[in-house]
């Protein structure tokens, strides 16, 4: 008989550091308010939908009639039966918005930080890692079979010793780096980067996953926005964010495109995206590329509630360079404390984050640009009656 004693023991031990993950329903499309199982309507504060674009009518509609056309399923592998006019299209679109040369389109940017780090490296190779990278790039790395350097978070001298002292034992040396880091709002220092990059001979790959549509005159990322997009030929990023859909890109020249479809496991060997996602993300691009008015109303939400939470003297902040705002805490118990009870007397949806997504816990907050002046003047007010009893002390990170 098979003993999965083994399994309660890990469930327990996980409820007992604090662990375990509680997951909320929600009733209703994604937006600046939604309603959750327990008929509660909250102010979603804990979405990636930064421009809030996952619930605009005509990406619905888009996708719905990609669905109508081409069905409901893709039926197969990109390199079997999968690929329809409408991946192509995608993929051009892709190419076209990011100014490179072709694109591969994965089923989530999970996959796409995998499929693209495990094709392009390999065992004779060494990958230079920031080590607040996100677990999909991780993830890429250890499938790679690479042989991996972890420097301290945006910790340059670090980078380049590291690269001094090893890459001569490598075909190849990669620097692998987040550019807005998604549980910090920070900004990896790519100018420096890439200058390093240079004086070595390593190639870069970056992962613009919230920088997409956030930031850039044409809201490529934060390579765009630093004029920096030749230096950094290999750019992942996903459509599951600001784009309010789903699905991972790499966005690079011709060849690499070329053996990604011929090497990538992620995009061989699961069947390609639905018709209804790449239809929906043609239009999202569509809308992206159509103005920045939607950009420029979430940084001005964005800014107005990290001022106003500034002003708390009991709350540790980030510094704003993004629309991630964070409030460090101590305890994983005072993050999930905080962030229940903004939950349950305030009708705020403040998810609590804790290891093993950061070392530091936190209560991680995500405006979207439908929020309204209101909807921040009240949260900032909903923070002040939540922090009353949090002791103003110094954090540990
Ligand atoms: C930096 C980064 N890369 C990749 C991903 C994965 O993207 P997706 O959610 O589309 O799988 C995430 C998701 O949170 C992320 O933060």
């Amino acid at each position: 008989m098979n003993d999965f004693s083994f399994i309660d023991e890990e469930l327990k031990l996980l409820t007992k550091e604090n662990l375990k993950r509680d997951i909320k329903t929600v009733l209703t499309a994604g937006g600046a308010w939604v309603e959750t199982s327990n008929g509660k309507r909250v102010l979603q504060f804990g979405s990636n939908n930064y421009l809030g674009l996952a619930n605009h009518p005509e990406i619905i509609n888009a996708s719905k009639n990609s669905v109508s056309k081409f069905g409901t399923g893709s039926t197969g592998s990109r390199l079997l039966s999968g690929t329809t006019e409408l991946h192509v299209q995608l993929e051009k679109a892709i190419a076209d918005f990011e100014g490179t040369e072709d694109s591969t389109f994965f089923s989530s940017g999970y996959l796409a930080n995998l499929g693209v780090i495990s094709a392009l490296t390999g065992k004779e190779d060494a990958i230079y890692s920031d080590e607040l990278n996100h677990a999909s790039i991780i993830d890429g790395i250890r499938l790679s079979r690479a042989e991996k350097f972890i420097y301290r978070h945006t910790d340059l001298n670090h980078l380049e010793e590291l690269i001094k002292n090893n890459s001569s034992k490598y075909r190849n040396n990669f620097i692998i780096t987040e550019t807005v880091f998604s549980m910090d709002g920070d900004i990896a220092p790519l100018e420096r980067i890439a200058e390093i990059a240079q004086t070595h001979s390593c190639i870069t790959i970056i992962d613009e996953a919230h920088a997409t549509g956030i930031f850039g005159k044409n809201s490529r990322g934060i390579a765009e926005e630093t004029n920096l997009e030749n230096k950094f030929p290999i750019r992942i990023g996903t459509c599951s964010k600001a784009l309010g859909v789903e699905g991972g890109f790499c966005a690079a020249p011709r060849n690499i495109n070329e053996l990604l479809k011929n090497k990538s496991r992620a995009f061989m060997f699961s069947t390609s995206p639905g018709p209804g996602v790449c239809g929906a993300v043609l239009k999202s691009i569509d809308l992206i590329k159509d103005g920045n008015w939607r950009k420029e109303k979430l940084w001005e939400v964005a800014k107005k509630l990290h001022s106003g939470l500034k002003k708390n003297y009991k709350l540790i902040l980030n510094e704003f360079k993004t629309p991630i705002i964070c409030i460090y805490l101590n305890e994983i118990q005072e993050a999930l404390n905080l962030s229940e009870r903004l939950f349950n007397e305030c009708h705020i949806w403040a998810p609590a984050i804790r290891p093993p997504t950061v070392k530091q816990p936190r209560i991680r907050l995500t405006p979207i640009a439908t929020h309204s002046q209101d909807d921040i003047e009240y949260v900032i007010k909903a923070f002040e009656h939540v922090s009353r009893d949090l002791k103003p002390q110094p954090i540990t990170f």
